[in-house]
């Protein structure tokens, strides 16, 4: 039986952990051919090399998507190896939190470059291809931070309200040629990032039991239960989903506070 992402050929940016590899492996398991990028040589080569020998059509460059001259050279590899990319995953993204006043020009740039410009460098790269092939699918992995604030978060939040915005404007731009452009905003997931955010507090254990209780379910996501929602996005069984985001967050951005 043909898989959900049979004939999807996948870039995925920030693909050597967490949530971007959680996508991967559900990606190849539905049968699409993908190909990871990440700063991070070793992890990357890793996490391919163990893609590769169960059998899946994987490969990887590492790339730094600030950089748009080495995301044109990874997309140019890309399509050496898995072929033509028609579909992109914008996953890479990290935690830039401060108070407003003592966040520094460097970090503000270090925020914006890699959370919405990386994500616009990477766009910019696959699109002209898929409009040669008559359509495609980018998907941006936001954050309930793209439409609510968390105090003391500065300026994370404002780069992924501003990559909704970049998502709703480029699905709007290229939905004549049937490019679907949409966003996934995951609440809280497990992965090394909210570890290391844990771990910012004097008390790390603290900091953990704080998050969980605010998630009325009382957990907060696994990475593999993103990704699920990712081939859903990424696949042809929602061909009429563009320029939105689908919030996955067990419910935490509706409630008005915790119970
Ligand atoms: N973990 C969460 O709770 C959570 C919640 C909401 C949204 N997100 C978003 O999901 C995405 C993935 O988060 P995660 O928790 O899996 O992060 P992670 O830190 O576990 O993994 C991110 C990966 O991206 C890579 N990366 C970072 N900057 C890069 C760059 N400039 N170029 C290439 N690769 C780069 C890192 O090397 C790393 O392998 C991010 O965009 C994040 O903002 C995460």
């Amino acid at each position: 039986m043909v898989k959900r992402l049979h004939n999807k050929r996948i870039l995925i940016t920030g693909a050597a952990q967490g949530i971007g590899l959680a996508i991967a492996k559900a990606f190849v398991r539905e049968e699409a051919s993908v190909f990871l990028i990440d700063r991070d040589e070793t992890l990357l080569h890793s996490e391919v090399t163990a893609l590769r020998r169960e059998g899946y059509v994987a490969s990887g460059q590492m790339a730094d998507i600030i950089d748009a001259k080495t995301i044109a050279a990874a997309l140019s590899q890309a399509e050496t190896e898995i072929g033509r990319i028609n579909a992109l995953v914008n996953n890479a993204g990290v935690n830039v939190f401060a108070e407003p006043l003592e966040t520094s020009d460097e970090e503000w740039n270090r925020c914006f470059d890699i959370n919405l410009k990386g994500a616009w460098n990477c766009s910019k790269a696959v699109l002209p291809g898929l409009i040669d092939q008559g359509g495609g699918v980018i998907l941006n992995i936001a954050s309930t931070h793209a439409f609510t604030i968390i105090p003391h978060t500065f300026p994370y939040p404002l780069a992924k309200h501003a990559l909704l915005g970049m998502t709703k404007s480029l699905g709007l731009e290229y939905a004549a040629r049937n490019i679907r452009v949409n966003a996934l905003a995951p609440g809280y997931v497990a992965t090394q990032k909210v570890i290391d955010y844990w771990n910012s507090f004097p008390d790390p254990d603290a900091a953990k039991a704080e998050t969980m209780k605010l998630h009325p379910g009382g957990r907060i996501a696994t990475p593999e239960e993103i990704a699920m929602a990712a081939v859903f996005m990424i696949s042809d069984e929602c061909p009429f989903m563009n320029a939105t985001c689908l919030t996955v967050d067990g419910g935490l951005s509706v409630q008005q506070h915790p119970a």
